[in-house]
């Protein structure tokens, strides 16, 4: 019977659990200094004078670097810049500019940590500051011009726009914004360089551990094959960790100017600013439908921010291109250019803004024709991508809207706003379309057959916490022919077979079929050792007629026939045997749109004097092909809802306009939901066959979660209160 699906509890459960799972920073390493970051106070202008001769005498202080002593880097320090997800521009200590507040301008290395903190504080920077634009509002008036948009163009224009909207009887034509939000997972960024010769180690907290190693080597001038990175656990990355950031290659550059392994952590402010957030967006959608609800023009204009370092987009259209079948379309992305840190991929980014704008302009369009929102979803349903006029691999979204509204309970919903009010209470229910693509790419694995008979399965993908470990074990297991508990499965470090991000929501998709394709080869292997030795049960019979129970080969004809896997290794000497294999996409990647879909439905109860907003129950139907756990793929569905509900109702980084500075940048002020805050969420995860994505069907669920979230909230809110928020996050002065 397979294993893969089944709700296994995770492999590393017990090790997360019981504190023994190695995280970054927790990596013994002697006569290991820590380093401290010493970040900009300013949001735009040069370093003028450093006076770094108090900190530098103080006890236990090795080294403080700044521009004015950094070792210089080839290319200063830019060479891996430009090659996203893991190479990007970083502030690596080679001039005097500042770009931003909060940006990393110096480092102190001592031998304790509290030793370097001290020091830290101490190092005195002065500026020449210069005209820094900390607003959007002013920001966005200057706009850049992206190059693209992702793999497509930043623009697209399909129909005939103009005749589409003459065409509509109704029509939506509104703003929509969401906020800076920066990424909070429980484990900061977090590093350990340790130089051997010319050999460094990172011990470092990353989404791409093979992208990770060639970018230090890269922006260090140093070859790839000089640097490993190990990454084992990860607590949390949700985009944040797909990028090398510059504290990383800064610790290398420590340990190297201190002579001895060097630890460097981010503070909680730290994470503000240092390693990427979620632009602002503002977003222009217009909709214009038939009397039937059918779409006859959509426009979606998006202005986001980026940093004066990079231009990062948030590609908030790309889920309008693809979502509905709308003929006459337009779409565009602009850049403001603001003094932040560089904006970064942040789960589902753009899909998860991009859906907010364009399910809540759904949800009024339903308002102004009178329909039923699913039932004007449901009428504008895609039959095809319409963007790249190519059929889906799988598409599940009219059962999910179909089992997500009986679970909520929709046809309960009486539609006129305010109608539902139970005493103080207002409640109200909205419904929203959820989609992220199916992405997938090359992946490579090792299995190795063990003498005692258990196997090591090894890819050098990562584990952020979501379940890579779990259901890769039972992928290998169910190809290998052996139980879970025979099988261990390694990751997280750059000398294994490589693997991409574990960004895009891929992972699954694309090593999953390397991990079972290399199982499957040792597998034979092991068989044909079998067939063709006479000492065996098994001698002389055919490879196909040969199954595994549980660690045994067995003869399917003559089930009496067989032999435990570690007998055939004795008498070959004993070894290991061993297989490889690398699985990629292949042409179905352009014969067909790949794109998980889920419907989302959420109840708010708003208190209708004091305007608090409460979530008491989402039921969300989702189709992700075929799920590979389904208590990890439930649990990671369930956070990204959870997400939703933060991005809905409290996550915002306020600045301080005068300084650019972020003024809550940490977890009292910087709100996300804890327990309290969530209610029932229900998934479900509805059968979906997909023949293209891969060979066992799975699409990944990384991302999905958060997509629809906000707008469904946000839609309750509206049908609970009149009050149409366009503005995230829905704060309760927002709805009094
Ligand atoms: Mo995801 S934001 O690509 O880690």
């Amino acid at each position: 019977m397979s294993v893969t699906g089944q709700p296994l509890n995770r492999v590393d459960g017990i090790r997360k659990v019981t504190g023994t799972a190695t995280f970054s920073a927790e990596h013994k390493i002697p006569r290991l200094a820590h380093a401290v970051l010493v970040t900009s106070t300013i949001p735009s202008g040069r370093i003028t004078r450093v006076d770094s001769a108090e900190a530098e005498r103080m006890r236990g202080v090795i080294a403080v670097i700044t521009h004015l002593n950094a070792p210089r880097l080839p290319s200063a320090g830019k060479a891996a810049a430009g090659e996203p997800p893991a190479g990007r521009v970083l502030n690596l200590l080679q001039d005097d500019r500042v770009h931003y507040n909060n940006q990393p301008v110096g480092l102190v290395v001592a031998d304790t940590f509290e030793h370097a903190v001290d020091a830290a504080r101490r190092v005195r920077l002065t500026y020449h500051a210069e005209q820094a634009t900390t607003d959007f509002e002013k920001a966005k008036l200057q706009q850049v011009d992206p190059k693209k948009a992702k793999n497509g163009p930043a623009d697209t224009n399909r129909g005939k726009l103009d005749e589409g909207i003459a065409a509509g009887v109704a029509q939506i034509d509104a703003a929509y914004r969401t906020p800076v939000e920066h990424h909070n997972p429980m484990e900061p960024h977090a590093t350990i360089a340790v130089w051997e010769g010319d050999h460094l180690t990172l011990y470092d907290s990353t989404q791409y551990v093979t992208g990770d190693r060639n970018t230090v080597a890269r922006t260090l001038g140093i070859s790839p094959d000089k640097v490993r990175v190990i990454c084992p656990y990860v607590g949390g990355g949700f985009g944040s960790k797909g990028s090398t950031w510059s504290h990383v290659v800064l610790a290398a550059m420590a340990a190297r100017r201190a002579g001895r392994p060097v630890k460097l952590v981010l503070d909680r402010p730290q994470m503000f600013g240092p390693v990427g957030h979620r632009p602002h967006t503002e977003q222009r959608m217009l909709l214009a439908a038939a009397k039937d609800g059918a779409l006859t023009a959509v426009r979606h204009n998006v202005v986001a921010s980026t940093s004066f370092q990079e231009d990062w987009l948030e590609t908030s259209a790309l889920v309008t291109r693809m979502m509905y079948a709308a003929p006459n379309q337009q779409t565009t992305h602009r850049l403001g250019r603001l003094n932040t840190g560089t904006p970064t991929f942040t789960r589902a980014p753009g899909e998860a803004s991009g859906s907010f704008a364009l399910e809540c302009a759904m949800d009024e369009l339903a308002y102004e024709l009178k329909v039923d929102p699913v039932d004007l979803r449901l009428r504008n349903y895609a039959e095809r991508d319409p963007e790249k006029n190519k059929p889906w691999s799988s598409n599940a979204l009219r059962e999910c809207y179909r089992v997500g509204a009986e679970r909520f309970g929709w046809a309960k919903r009486d539609p006129r706003p305010m109608s539902m009010r139970n005493g103080n209470t207002l409640i109200g229910m909205g419904m929203a379309t959820a989609t992220y693509p199916a992405n997938r790419s090359a992946a490579t694995a090792t299995a190795r057959i063990l003498p005692d008979g258990s196997a090591l399965v090894q890819s050098g993908t990562q584990d952020l916490g979501t379940g890579t470990y779990t259901v890769m074990t039972q992928v290998a297991a169910d190809a290998l022919g052996l139980p879970v508990d025979k099988v261990r499965f390694e990751l997280g470090d750059s000398a294994l077979p490589k693997a991409p991000v574990s960004g895009g929501s891929q992972s699954v998709a694309s090593v999953s079929p390397a991990v079972q394709a290399a199982a499957a080869a040792v597998r034979d292997k092991l068989v044909a050792l079998a067939i063709a030795d006479r000492g065996s049960p098994l001698a002389g019979a055919s490879a196909a007629d040969i199954a595994s129970d549980n660690g045994w080969l067995v003869l399917t004809s003559a089930p009496d026939r067989r032999e435990p896997y570690a007998a055939v290794l004795a008498r070959h000497g004993g070894r290991p045997i061993e297989a490889s294999a690398e699985a990629k996409p292949g042409s179905e990647k352009e014969e067909y749109s790949m794109h998980s879909f889920g419907a989302v439905f959420a109840e708010v109860h708003v208190d209708a004097e004091l305007g608090e907003i409460r979530v008491p129950r989402i039921s969300a139907a989702y189709g992700v092909g075929r799920l590979l756990n389904e208590k990890t793929g439930h649990s990671q569905l369930m956070g990204g809802v959870v997400w939703g509900v933060g991005m809905a109702l409290m996550e915002a980084t306020e600045y301080d306009l005068r300084t650019g500075r972020p003024v809550n940048a940490n977890l009292a002020e910087y709100h996300v939901p804890v327990n309290a805050d969530i209610g029932v969420i229900d998934i479900v995860v509805v059968p979906e066959k997909d023949a293209q994505i891969n060979p066992l069907g799975a699409k990944g669920i990384g991302e999905i979660g958060i997509t629809g979230v906000a707008a469904a909230i946000a839609n309750a809110v509206y049908h609970a209160t009149g009050k149409r928020v366009r503005d995230l996050p829905i704060t309760l002065d927002k709805v009094l």
